[in-house]
Formats: structure tokens, C-alpha cells, sequence
């Protein structure tokens, strides 16, 4: 059974990943803040095909609760095919006006969990690259369009997504060789909760489809393990391909 790990699995990008990896019959482990959220997501994956899924509740800003999320998935399973990084923090704010403690906030949740977990799931990883030859394992970390052109409001979260996406080139750099590779998915705005901040402005129907992320990590899996793309930007039709 191949098998993975998704944080931020209750809601949004990181649920329609969950969903699909049900589908397709992978043994999950799955994680969010809320318990409840994570019970009905639970029962919702196992009728859409997850043959055995497990949970653990954690703050992605406390790294020892993000780490016992790794831990739980190898009791339960022991290797690991594919982290799919979607839990984070939006934040926004002018440089000149941003509180530290937000800035703070949006770099553990977004990045410092991220390093964390990943390096938690390491050994699991190319554990489960050994186990299938054919496709290697992945880490797919959702970074933002902000992480590579720079919006007015958006230091602390963009320099966030920045740096995630330089995590996982790097770890492209080190792991790939072995069969273990990383992706950081850059989007433009997506039709989750975590945009409908702004959908006076920007039209919920004229945002990216979370199926259209999930396309992108369905391609990803299919990929051989000589494969390997560090960074993928997603831009939202309409625009011209630089702005969320
Ligand atoms: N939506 C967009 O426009 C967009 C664009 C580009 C990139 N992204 C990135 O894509 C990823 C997923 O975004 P989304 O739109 O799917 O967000 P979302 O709909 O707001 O869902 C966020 C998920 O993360 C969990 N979460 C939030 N804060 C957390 C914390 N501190 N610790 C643990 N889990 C936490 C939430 O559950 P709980 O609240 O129960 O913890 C939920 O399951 C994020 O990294 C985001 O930055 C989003």
C-alpha cells in the first residue's frame, strides 16, 4: 500500500489532495487543528476509498506537535510515498506597519513546520522510495505565486513562501539522486476559504480550482524518479501571470 501524510487536510487545497489520495487507495495520515474536523474528514476519506487512515490533531506553530504527526504515521504505516505539505497561514500588512509577532506566526506555521516535518519523514521517505523504484517518493509543499513575485502587503507571507520554496530545491539538491524529490506548487489566488477575504475584488469563479491543484500533484505522482521539479507557478487566468 502506498501511503502519505497531508497537513492542512480539513479544508481547502490540502482536503481535495486528501480526497484524491483516498481515491487512489493510499494509506493516509492526515492532520489539521481541529479534532472534530479531522474525525468528518476521516469518515469522509475512507468512503472515498482510503483503505486505512490515522490523524493527529497539532498547531503547526508548535514544531514538537508537528513532528508527532510524523510520528504517528509511522506507527501506523512505517514508510512513507508522499508528504504533501497544504497546512498554512495567510497574513497581510505593509513592512512599515507589520507586527513581529505576526511575522513570527507566519514563519513557523508556513516555513519552520515544513523544515520540521521534513526532516522528521525523511528516513519514511526513502524508505518508501526503496519500495517503489518506479516513481521514487515525493514532498509537495503549496507555496504561493508571492514567493516569487513580490506583492505590496504581503512581505511576511511572501518571504514565507520564498523560503519553503528554497526548501525544497534544496532538498531536490541533496535527495533527489536517492528517489526522493520535492516540489513547492506556487498559485495564484484559489477558491478556498483563505481567499474569500478579497472575493469583492478578485471573483471567487475567476480564481484557480482547488481540482486544478490536484491535477498538478496527480501528475507529480505519476512522475518517474528521474523527474524532478523543484517549483511549479500556477498563474490565474486573466492576469498577466505575475500577481496572485
Ligand atoms: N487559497 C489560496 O488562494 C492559496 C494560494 C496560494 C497558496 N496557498 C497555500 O495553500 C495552502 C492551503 O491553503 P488553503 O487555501 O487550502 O487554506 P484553507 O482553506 O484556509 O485551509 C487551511 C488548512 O490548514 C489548516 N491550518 C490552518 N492553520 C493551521 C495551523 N496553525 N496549524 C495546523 N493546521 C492549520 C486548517 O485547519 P484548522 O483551521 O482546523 O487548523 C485547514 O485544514 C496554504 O499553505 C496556502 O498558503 C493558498
Amino acid at each position: 500500500m502506498k501511503t502519505a501524510i497531508v497537513t492542512g487536510a480539513t479544508r481547502g487545497i490540502g482536503r481535495g489532495i486528501a480526497t484524491e489520495l483516498a481515491k487512489r487507495g493510499y494509506g493516509l495520515t492526515v492532520t489539521a487543528r481541529n479534532t472534530a474536523d479531522l474525525e468528518s474528514l476521516c469518515a469522509s476519506l475512507r468512503s472515498s476509498g482510503a483503505p486505512e487512515i490515522r490523524y493527529s490533531a497539532a498547531d503547526l506553530a508548535d514544531r514538537d506537535a508537528a513532528v508527532a504527526v510524523v510520528a504517528e504515521h509511522e506507527r501506523g504505516f512505517g514508510s512513507l510515498n508522499a508528504l504533501v505539505l497544504s497546512g498554512g497561514v495567510g497574513t497581510a500588512g505593509p513592512i512599515g506597519e507589520l507586527p513581529a509577532r505576526r511575522f513570527d506566526k507566519t514563519f513557523a506555521v508556513n516555513v519552520a513546520s515544513a523544515m520540521a516535518i521534513t526532516q522528521a519523514a525523511l528516513p519514511m521517505l526513502r524508505l518508501g522510495a526503496g519500495h517503489d523504484p518506479a516513481h521514487g517518493s515525493r514532498v509537495i509543499a503549496l507555496a504561493s505565486i508571492t514567493g516569487v513575485y513580490a506583492e505590496p502587503n504581503l512581505a511576511a507571507y511572501g518571504a514565507a513562501k520564498a523560503a519553503l520554496i528554497s526548501l525544497m530545491e534544496t532538498l531536490n539538491a541533496e535527495e533527489s539522486a536517492h528517489g526522493v524529490m520535492g516540489t513547492a506548487i506556487a498559485p495564484a489566488f484559489v477558491q478556498t476559504d483563505m481567499s474569500a477575504w478579497t472575493t469583492d475584488v478578485i471573483p471567487a469563479d475567476s480564481m484557480i480550482r482547488v481540482a486544478d491543484i490536484v491535477a498538478v500533484v496527480r501528475m507529480l505522482l505519476e512522475l518517474g524518479p528521474t523527474a524532478s521539479i523543484p517549483k511549479i507557478v500556477i498563474g490565474r487566468s486573466g492576469t498577466n501571470g505575475y500577481q496572485a
